[in-house]
């Protein structure tokens, strides 16, 4: 688990070197390809929910408890919703998303000093999930950090170049902190449990932040491949800032994938297999995956809010009745997120098998 098993290509390389067919370690097989349309607009699901969060804390009741309803049914219904005055700085987005553009458009010997990366953590600069010989690989590479606890936070690890990009980090990682423990408080709530029940479980000051940066570059043929396959995310929740000017990720539900067209300047909250298992499926987390385009790049900053690893998460018991039993197994994150280390993406697979009661 120490090392990779084959020698790790970068797919910027890849892409950058021309060529008009992709190797056949990135090839998917045909039921996992993205439907492809070329040249077909994409149009916006109409009920892809999209939630304006600015009276979240609004002393009027009515106010509050309509944002909160529409987070619960976003939760339950889909997993993930899009918010829009979540709080963070617009122009802080765009300057997160500027330095990492900046980092991943260093020479390549310059990013190569972060490729310390291993499967044991996944810090650094890498290029695949599991460690599978042989394994089909997603058209992206990554730069992965830990940002809370404060114990695990590294900033030698974190690139020093471009040079604004620590105190970038830093501020961004702040910012989306805040956001992320007021959406725990808001669904905590909404799920009848006191309102620090989901961030306590978590570990409260020792909760786990870590951010992804995924790079998408250019794909010669993006109808065989994705960015990232299908995968619910392992974590609690996922703030997404995904790639301004181009619909890449899609989601599944009611067994169709959905194509998100990116509301601008709102940020993509996504429900990970901790809250499901936690809530009792009461929330679900959502299966999601991202296509790649021929014609642009694109870069996308997930931060993962998670429980604090060696914490052992269950469904609550205050959510668990006689009529609705505990409907999987207690495990430490720790132990859980193995699988997506070891194996990478695999749709729900995982939750999947913590399975102990069928509701
Ligand atoms: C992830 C993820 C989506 C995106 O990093 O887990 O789902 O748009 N990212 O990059
Ligand atoms: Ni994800």
């Amino acid at each position: 688990m120490l090392s990779w098993p084959e020698q790790v290509v970068r797919v910027q390389s890849l892409s950058e070197s021309c060529i008009r067919a992709i190797p056949n370690q990135y090839i998917k097989p045909l039921t996992e390809r993205p439907v492809f349309k070329p040249g077909s607009q994409v149009h916006q699901h109409a009920d892809i929910p999209v939630i304006d969060l600015h009276n979240l804390f609004n002393k009027d009741p009515a106010l509050h408890l309509d944002t909160l309803s529409r987070i619960s049914a976003a939760c339950r219904d889909w997993g993930f919703f899009q918010a829009v005055n979540h709080g963070v700085s617009h122009e802080l987005m765009r300057r997160a998303c500027q330095v990492w553009r900046d980092f991943f458009n260093l020479p390549l010997e310059v990013k190569q000093e972060y490729a310390t990366n291993t499967p044991a953590t996944y810090e650094g600069y890498g290029s695949r999930l599991g460690v599978e010989k042989g394994a089909i690989l997603d058209w992206s590479d990554y730069f992965f950090l830990h940002y809370l606890p404060v114990s695990l936070r590294n900033q030698s690890k974190w690139p020093e170049q471009p040079s604004s990009c620590r105190e970038v980090i830093a501020e961004y990682g702040g910012e989306v902190v805040k956001l992320c423990r007021m959406l725990l408080k808001a669904m905590s709530t909404d799920l009848e449990l006191e309102e620090e029940y989901i961030e306590n479980a978590f570990g409260g000051d020792n909760m786990g932040a870590c951010l992804r940066v995924n790079l998408y570059p250019k794909c010669p043929q993006p109808e065989l491949t994705l960015g990232l396959s299908s995968h619910s995310d392992p974590g609690g929740i996922t703030i997404l800032l995904p790639d301004r000017d181009l619909a890449r990720l899609q989601v599944l539900n009611n067994g169709h994938w959905i194509t998100v067209n990116p509301v601008p300047d709102s940020l993509i909250v996504i429900v990970g297999d901790q809250i499901q298992v936690l809530s009792n499926a009461i929330y679900k987390s959502v299966e999601h995956r991202v296509m790649v385009s021929s014609a642009k790049d694109g870069v996308s900053l997930a931060m993962f809010f998670n429980p604090k690893s060696d914490l052992v998460i269950e469904p609550a018991k205050e959510v668990v009745s006689e009529e609705r039993p505990a409907l999987y197994e207690a495990m430490t994150f720790d132990r859980y997120r193995l699988h997506m280390r070891m194996k990478g993406p695999c749709g729900k697979a995982r939750l999947e098998s913590l399975k102990v009661n069928t509701p």
